[in-house]
Order: structure tokens, then C-alpha cells, then sequence
């Protein structure tokens, strides 16, 4: 039995960093809304309460019912589930007078406690609410606190729970890490077995035992997290996963072919469709960016589903779903606004009434990465930058024709390739060139041009919500300048995107 954590989440924006940090220590944890989670049995070591936007005051705050927990298994409040069980435990939280935002240093530290196990006198915290603890229950002790936070960490005297108001999973808590492997390890018990590997193994040996002798489709697009299901399922059940790549035209230069050449590599059997035509010839005159989507959407399934039914009896249909959506998706606030409708090809499962088998829906995208490691996937298709589902149809502002596609194809490989040769492509999270509906006049030899811009955009992320441009070196974009003017016919001018996410967002349509 997989022995784990369980971290309930109140709705803060670092619960899944939470979850990131523990996996880190290679201890398994789930996360699970604080009013929807699973019987806890004896594979749950220890439990962490999140931290939320709410204030325990609040008339419609969390309120979890942790009889089956507190006081039965190991539990780590952080914020507000520090604050939580202080308030409704015969405390009491008010708002606070003092500044509790941002850096703080630990005064006092109980080093006997084994929850600051191995942590430096004064260590660094990072604290984040408009609440403090004023008056704990009697049979709290206090464990830590800096210059203005008394009650920053507590233990509750004859019952394994703890209670922390500064938060653990974020980067300025320095020692952070090192607290949660004290809570994870020493007091709950926590194997640190696992790893990509042992992921491996269990998920090979559970799809076997679910698809028996079933056969799959999964659609491919290049992309890490298909490409990792792939040769997850293949390893699985070997032929009887059927892989589809579609070529919507709209994919970067050689893409398809050398994409379709790694994954025949790879052993995989997969079956490369040519569906350019349809696409454009669907696409033709449309500008609308959200009508695009629609039409490239709609196209990938009706193509999709048209080659996965020449596949004899398909009962399952594969999926790269990882663990961010499947929060996401059952989060305390319900599906969140900040998952867009083209995250997931919507509208596939229901068309083909197939059922549905997403391997790895329990991980992190760096852990997807760490299991494409294990499976040998090359590091040239782990190491890719994220590339949009509606692909250079999203690149191309205004209305997409066959010759903008070729353009910007050729723009987008000299960029692509140089940031490669330049050794700056993996300094950068996402890269890519836009194809501006905005001509202008050049001079090139004696001859006046009127052609189209290209906008050069490079940024660093972590997961593609906030972005920061990158500072290319000048050297680099003179020459990347050079180079796509003089070689890419149709495009007079090149210009650099220097603006940042928010306000701006990453694509440009
Ligand atoms: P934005 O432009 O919203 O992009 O800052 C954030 C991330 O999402 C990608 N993106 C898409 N991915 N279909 C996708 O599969 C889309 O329609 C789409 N639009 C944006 C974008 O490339 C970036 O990684």
C-alpha cells in the first residue's frame, strides 16, 4: 500500500506548492478539498491543513470537520490551519496590528521540538495574513516566534498536532524543506520511496491490471505529457496502444515528420495523419482568435475520431491529463477560472463513448519530466518548450492562409534553432514569433519593400501564469534580425516583445 499525506486544501494559492515540496522529499501526497476528501485508513501518515484566502472570522470561512483526524494521526496546520485549529479550539484570532506579511526571522525556537529538527537559530520565514493567533487554548504550547508574531508555531500538548502561521512551501521560508521532511519523516514516519521509478512500476503493473487485454488510442501532439503517457501505456500493454499524431498544418517546420521519426523511434505505434488541407481550407477567412480555436478544436476531434474508429474495438481512450488540472478541477472553489476551455481537447471523451485511462494524472509536470527520464525518453522531447494546442494558427494575428503559415515556419525555426545554437534555449521557458497583420515599408538593395512584421517573444515562467520576457543578449537578436529578414521572404522588419504576463499574456492572441 502507497503510504501518503494528506494535504487538505482551504484554497490557498501555495497548496499545490505544498504538495510540490513534499513530493520533493520523494513522500506521496494528495491533495483534496477540506470538505471532500477521501476515509482516511491506514496508508495516511500524517495530514497538513493549507492555508486559505479566508479568515477563520468569516461568517462563510472553511470549516472542516477534523474529528476523524486531529488527535488520531500527525497533523501540520499552516496559516490558516494553524489559525483554525487555535480559534475553534478555545483560542482566539484577530486582526492583526503588526506586520505580518513578507520576511520574518525566528527569535525563540524550541529545539527540542522535533518539528525544528536540524533548523538554524533565526532562520528565515516568510509570513502571509491579515490574522494572528492572540490567545491559544490552554493546552497549547508555543514552539517558536519572531519579533512580532508570539504564536508563530505551536505543538498541542498530548496530541501529535502542530501548528505553523508562516508558510513552509514558499522559496523565502529558506529552511522550509526541511521542516516539512521533520513533519513528513520524523513524525509521521514517511518512507521517502517515492521516485520515478518506483512511479513507474506501480503504474505499469495498475494499467495492465485495468486494461488486461484492451486495446487504447491516445492522441500524441509532440508535446511532453503525451508523450511520456505513450510509452508509459506502450510499456504496459505494448501494441495494443494505438497513438495518433495529426498534422493540423499549423505545427512548427519539420515538426511533424521528425516528431513522428522520435516516436517510431521510440518503439510506439503511431499513426501519422495528414490533415493540413482541412484545416486551412476550414480556417480560411476566419480572424476571430476564439472562432479559431473553435474550428482548429472541433477539426482535431471530428480527424481524430475518424482515424481511431478504422482501430478495431477501442475501448479506452489515453489521455495526458497531469495532477494541476485534476486539483484544479475539483478545487475548493470549483473549477477555476484560470483554466482555460482549450487546456483539454473538450468534447473527445463524450464524442467517442470511450472510457478514459489518464496515467498520469497524479503528477506534477516536473515529475512528468522526471518519469520521461526514467522511461528513457529522450531529453531533446523532455526538455521542449510548452507549444499552444491551436499551434501557429494562434501565431498568425488575422485570418490564416497556407503561404502565412509557411512564413512564419521559417521565422519561427531560424528563432527556435539560434536560441538552440546560442545555448539560450533552455534558459528560456517558452519562445516563440508572431506574425503581425501590419506591413511596413524597407528598402532592401534599390528595391522598396511593403512587407509583414514579425514580434520575437521569449519568456521565463514556471507554469505559464505569470511571465517575465527574457533579456536576450543584443548580439543575439541583431543576428536573429539578420537572419529572418534576409533569408524569410515576406517579412521587412522583426521586433522584440518586451512586455510581461500580466498584463500581457504570452501568445498574443
Ligand atoms: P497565455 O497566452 O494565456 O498563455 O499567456 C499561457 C500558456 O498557455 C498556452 N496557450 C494555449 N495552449 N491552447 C493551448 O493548448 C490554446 O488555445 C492556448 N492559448 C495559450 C500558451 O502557449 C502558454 O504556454
Amino acid at each position: 500500500m502507497q503510504e501518503k499525506i494528506l494535504i487538505l486544501d482551504f484554497g490557498s494559492q501555495y497548496t499545490q506548492l505544498i504538495g510540490r515540496k513534499i513530493r520533493e522529499l520523494n513522500v506521496y501526497c494528495e491533495i483534496h478539498p477540506f470538505n471532500h476528501y477521501p476515509a482516511i485508513d491506514e496508508s495516511v501518515k500524517g495530514v497538513v491543513l493549507s492555508g486559505s484566502p479566508y479568515s477563520v472570522r468569516d461568517t462563510d470561512a472553511p470549516r472542516p470537520d477534523l474529528s476523524a483526524l486531529k488527535g488520531k494521526l500527525p497533523v501540520l496546520g499552516v496559516c490558516y490551519g494553524a489559525q483554525y485549529m487555535a480559534h475553534f479550539f478555545g483560542g482566539e484570532v484577530a486582526p492583526s496590528n503588526s506586520r505580518e506579511y513578507g520576511r520574518a526571522h525566528l527569535g525563540y525556537v524550541d529545539h527540542g521540538c522535533v518539528l525544528f529538527n536540524n533548523i538554524s537559530a533565526h532562520t528565515q520565514v516568510w509570513m502571509s495574513h491579515g490574522d494572528t493567533i492572540v490567545k491559544m487554548p490552554k493546552n497549547y504550547k508555543v514552539i517558536a516566534s519572531t519579533e512580532d508574531v508570539n504564536f508563530a508555531a505551536y505543538k498541542i500538548d498530548d496530541e501529535p498536532s502542530w501548528g505553523i502561521q508562516f508558510h513552509p512551501e514558499v522559496y523565502h521560508t529558506t529552511e522550509g524543506k526541511q521542516l516539512l521532511k521533520n513533519f513528513v519523516t520524523d513524525i509521521c514516519g514517511c518512507q521517502q520511496n517515492w521516485t520515478p521509478d518506483s512511479f513507474v512500476e506501480t503504474t505499469v503493473n495498475e494499467l495492465k491490471a485495468k486494461l488486461g487485454d484492451d486495446k487504447v488510442v491516445l492522441g500524441l501532439s509532440g508535446g511532453v505529457d503525451s508523450s511520456v503517457a505513450g510509452v508509459l501505456l506502450h510499456k504496459a500493454i505494448g501494441e495494443n496502444l494505438t497513438c495518433i499524431f495529426v498534422d493540423n498544418g499549423l505545427l512548427r517546420k519539420n515538426e511533424f515528420e521528425d516528431v513522428l521519426h522520435s516516436y517510431k523511434d521510440m518503439g510506439l505505434n503511431v499513426i501519422g495523419v495528414d490533415a493540413r488541407k482541412k484545416f486551412w481550407d476550414d480556417l480560411k477567412g476566419i480572424s476571430d482568435p476564439e472562432q479559431k480555436r473553435k474550428v482548429i478544436g472541433r477539426n482535431f476531434i471530428e480527424v481524430f475520431d475518424q482515424e481511431a474508429h478504422k482501430i478495431t474495438d477501442v475501448k479506452w481512450l489515453a489521455q495526458g491529463t497531469i495532477y494541476p488540472d485534476v486539483i484544479e478541477s475539483v478545487s475548493v472553489n470549483g473549477p477555476s477560472a484560470t483554466i482555460k476551455s482549450h487546456h483539454n481537447v473538450g468534447g473527445l471523451p463524450e464524442k467517442m463513448k470511450l472510457k478514459i485511462v489518464e496515467p498520469l494524472r497524479l503528477l506534477f509536470k516536473d515529475e512528468v519530466r522526471l518519469v520521461g527520464k526514467t522511461l528513457n525518453i529522450k531529453q531533446e522531447l523532455l526538455g521542449r518548450h510548452p507549444f499552444p494546442g491551436p499551434g501557429l494558427g494562434i501565431r498568425i494575428l488575422g485570418d490564416v492562409t497556407p503561404e502565412k503559415v509557411r512564413i512564419l515556419q521559417e521565422a519561427d525555426a531560424i528563432f527556435v534553432n539560434g536560441l538552440k545554437n546560442w545555448d539560450l534555449y533552455n534558459k528560456v521557458w517558452q519562445a516563440g514569433v508572431m506574425l503581425l497583420p501590419v506591413q511596413s515599408v524597407g528598402v532592401m538593395g534599390d528595391e522598396r519593400t511593403y512587407e509583414n512584421t514579425v514580434a520575437l517573444r521569449a519568456v521565463t515562467s514556471t507554469d505559464g501564469m505569470t511571465a517575465d520576457w527574457v533579456h536576450l543578449p543584443y548580439d543575439f537578436l541583431a543576428k536573429m534580425s539578420n537572419e529572418i529578414i534576409n533569408k524569410v521572404k515576406g517579412i521587412n522588419r522583426v521586433v522584440y516583445d518586451i512586455s510581461s504576463k500580466p498584463p500581457a499574456t504570452i501568445e498574443w492572441e
